[in-house]
């Protein structure tokens, strides 16, 4: 990889960060305008990542950080981990970024213009002048989130370090995901889910999941994370998964600012939504930009738990986890599918991605042999998933299973539709994905009507 970037890269990039720097300038003379703000500094962390990626490829590689790209004829080495570049720029963005939402409650807290020290009330001397009116629930908020993303990047580079297993990766997001429980429990609190219209008869309108609430939160953290993780091993497939569930949020989130009456209960959660999506989406795209076949650095799992994170801190902290759960109903379905081999039912080997068939130069499914024979009903399971195309065994002649193509939906959709190139192969499971969660999101908004009295937006 070249490490330089070209001249033009040099060029566009200048300007695209001129342009962010003068419109964040911009932004003091009104309200803050902390939408346009986010906007600009998505654009910065955009240009940043992108540049940092190129510069510190070299010297990631020479710590160690770097992987073989097993679906090439040539598999040299390029750097992995990269995902930490985009992690750390987005984290400080993150901070940098704080001022903004909070500006016009500053101003209005202070006596204007920062100044603290002017104390005209007598009453004010009792409520601590305005600053009893500064939203500290919001900025608790938005500062759990960023606690709980930095551990999981802790998590991450520990992963890509050491290879941790299986069984402990599992569980370190639900640990990260303290501080947003914390905050979401003293801040909102509300662990009562609505019920669904039919059964209202048995149930009562609401429902109180009360401590089952945070157990189902911190699932989603440990769902989320992995789910990414394991929908992985092609060329721009982790990064390109994040940005089509990315977009579908912001999609979502624009809906309620565009829609609703202001102000509006939901206003203020879905601009936040935005506040940690659109920074994300700068950095991933400077990502993708390098990732995308033929890729020229590897994300590594620092990146996939990464986006994985903020994914549940935006849907529990922007109040939407369920409409979450619908845009991830892909990564769902291949959890599901892999659990047979996550759970060891049958053999899983260290790599599940597809084979390169280095005569055509295409992807194939790849398998995994079955050397001791399988249980009975495993076995006779394994053969109507066959039978029903959700999969593909191969028997010997006594009816024996002996192999069969690995247990993810990106070999599912090579078994499907034969092999194909890798880029191809990705472009097909991203439109997948996006036409899954469009329709998850108008089922959402469309047919809410049918099964609760309203819709919340
Ligand atoms: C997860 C998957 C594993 C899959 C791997 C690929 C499960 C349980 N684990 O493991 O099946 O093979 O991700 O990321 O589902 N690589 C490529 N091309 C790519 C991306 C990755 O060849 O486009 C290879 C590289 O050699 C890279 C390695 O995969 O070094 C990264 O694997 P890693 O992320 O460490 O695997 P896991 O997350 O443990
Ligand atoms: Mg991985």
């Amino acid at each position: 990889m070249t490490t330089v970037l070209s001249r033009t890269e040099v060029y566009a990039l200048l300007a695209l960060s001129l342009a962010c720097f003068g419109v964040l300038i911009n932004t003091f003379q009104g309200d803050g305008e902390p939408l346009i703000a986010s906007v600009a500094f998505s654009g910065l962390a955009f240009s940043s990542c992108y540049a940092l990626i190129r510069w510190l490829g070299d010297a990631f590689m020479r710590r160690g950080f770097k992987g073989k790209d097993m679906c090439k004829l040539k598999q040299t080495e390029i750097p992995e981990t990269m995902g930490a570049v985009c992690a750390m720029v987005y984290l400080l963005v993150l901070v940098m970024f704080i001022p903004w939402p909070f500006y016009k409650d500053i101003v209005a807290a202070t006596s204007g213009g920062g100044n603290r020290d002017v104390m005209k009330e007598l009453e004010e001397v009792d409520t601590g002048r305005f600053l009893h009116r500064f939203p500290h629930s919001k900025l608790a908020s938005y500062l759990s989130a960023i606690i709980s993303l930095q551990s999981i990047v802790l998590l991450g580079i520990g992963d890509d370090l050491f290879d941790i297993r299986w069984r402990h990766k599992l569980f370190i997001p639900a640990i990260s995901a303290i501080p947003m429980l914390i905050v979401y429990f003293v801040d909102f609190g509300v662990t009562q889910v609505v019920v669904p219209t039919p059964l209202r008869a048995y149930l009562g309108e609401l429902v109180d999941l009360g401590w089952l609430y945070y157990i189902y939160m911190a699932l989603l953290s440990i769902f989320s994370a992995n789910s990414i993780n394991i929908l992985a091993g092609i060329n721009g497939i982790e990064v390109a998964q994040s940005l089509v569930i990315a977009g579908l949020i912001v999609v979502n989130d624009a809906f309620y600012l565009v829609f609703t009456p202001y102000p509006h209960p939901a206003t203020d959660s879905h601009l936040f939504s935005l506040y940690l999506l659109l920074p994300f989406i700068g950095v991933s795209l400077a990502l993708l930009k390098h990732n995308w076949y033929p890729a020229r650095v590897f994300v590594g799992d620092t990146y996939c738990y990464f986006a994985g994170m903020v994914f549940a801190v935006d849907g529990i902290l922007g109040h939407f986890s369920k409409t979450l759960v619908l845009v991830l109903l892909p990564q769902g379905f291949n959890f599901v599918y892999s659990a047979p081999q996550l759970f060891h039912l049958v053999p899983c080997p260290r790599h599940r991605l597809p084979h390169f068939n280095a005569r055509t130069g295409l992807l194939e499914p790849s398998r995994v042999d079955f050397k001791r024979p399988l249980a009975r009903p495993i076995a006779e399971s394994l053969k109507l998933l066959h039978r029903l195309r959700l999969l593909d065994v191969e028997t010997d002649e006594a009816g024996v299973v002996v192999s069969s193509s690995n247990f993810t939906i990106i070999n599912l959709w090579l078994v499907w539709f034969g092999p194909m190139r890798e880029d191809r192969l990705a472009l097909g499971l991203l439109g997948f994905q996006a036409a899954v969660g469009g329709l998850g999101l108008f089922i959402r908004h469309r047919m809410a009507l049918l099964i609760f009295t309203q819709d919340n937006l």
